[in-house]
């Protein structure tokens, strides 16, 4: 094994996870309180994060709720800081706030693409940026994307959310490749299909603008056919993201990894 450059696990590290009041988020902040980090609630909807970090601190672990837009750089940077005021470090981020709108491309308001890449790709620069102004000087980190199987596949009416991820993808790969000089590890994780509010929404969305069945769509646009209507759980993606975190030497980093119940790219 290449030389530890930390314990394995994550017990006392501090872990921002972004878009954690809800999905994703929320079971990626439980799975890290369970392993004994000090866990950072950041969303734009403040009262649902302040409500998951009670529900953590319920449980006897140390947790905090923050407002923080992703897209916003003044946010960001003040959250972070906020959060190096009250426990001292940022070991781990969780980049993982994000939001969905579907429409055809030919009628893609342009103010609709602009939240999208705002939130999913402008938001990962400006979280990994702040949370690397802390993690360098330590010579310790590691960054987390929530990707997606957007991140190197596409589907209908999602042109501005397919940019992003994609985009996501390559920033993490190159964050990669200057992090790791530093101490600073950088994955990206690439879920498939998981039911919550961000899929639930979209799914009569798209029946109405492709003029198919809410069945159909799960079926063929959601992929659902392709794995056998297997569908991965927020917890799936958590234990993922404990993985990646928790990996005590450098040597796990650059990478993406699909957790997609084997959907294959077409
Ligand atoms: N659900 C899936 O099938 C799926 C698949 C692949 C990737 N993803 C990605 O997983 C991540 C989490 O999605 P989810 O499915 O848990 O969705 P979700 O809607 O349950 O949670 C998204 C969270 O992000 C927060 N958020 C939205 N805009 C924000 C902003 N500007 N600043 C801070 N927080 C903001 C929301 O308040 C919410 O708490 C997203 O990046 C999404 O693209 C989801």
């Amino acid at each position: 094994m290449t030389e530890f450059v930390k314990e394995a696990g994550i017990k006392g590290e501090v872990a921002i996870i972004t878009g954690s009041a809800s999905g994703i988020g929320k079971a990626i902040a439980m799975r890290y309180a369970k392993g004994g980090a000090k866990v950072v609630i950041a969303d734009f909807n403040l009262e649902a994060a302040t409500a998951v970090a009670e529900e953590i601190k319920a449980t006897g672990a140390e947790a905090m709720a923050i407002r923080m837009d992703v897209s916003s750089e003044e946010e960001v940077n003040a959250g972070v800081e906020a959060v190096v005021k009250a426990y001292g470090s940022v070991e781990i981020l969780v980049a993982n706030a994000g939001l969905q709108i579907v429409h055809p491309v030919e009628e893609f308001p342009l103010e609709d693409w602009d939240k999208v890449i705002d939130v999913n790709l402008k938001g990962a620069f400006l979280t990994a940026r702040a949370c690397i102004k802390h993690m360098y000087p330590a010579k310790r980190g590691s960054l987390i994307f929530t990707g997606s199987f957007h991140s190197k596949a596409a589907s209908p009416l999602k042109t501005a959310y397919i940019a992003a991820k994609h985009g996501v993808l390559g920033l993490g790969r190159a964050i990669a490749k200057e992090a790791v000089a530093h101490g600073v590890r950088t994955n990206v994780i690439c879920p498939g299909l998981v039911m919550t509010p961000l899929i639930v929404k979209q799914i009569p969305e798209q029946a109405k603008e492709l003029g198919i069945s809410e069945e159909d769509v799960k079926a063929h646009v959601l992929h659902m056919e392709d794995t056998h209507g297997l569908v991965s759980t927020p917890e799936d993606i958590a234990e993922v993201a404990y993985f990646f975190a928790a990996m005590p030497t450098m040597c796990l980093t650059g990478q993406s990894l699909d957790v997609n119940c084997g959907l294959l790219y077409g």
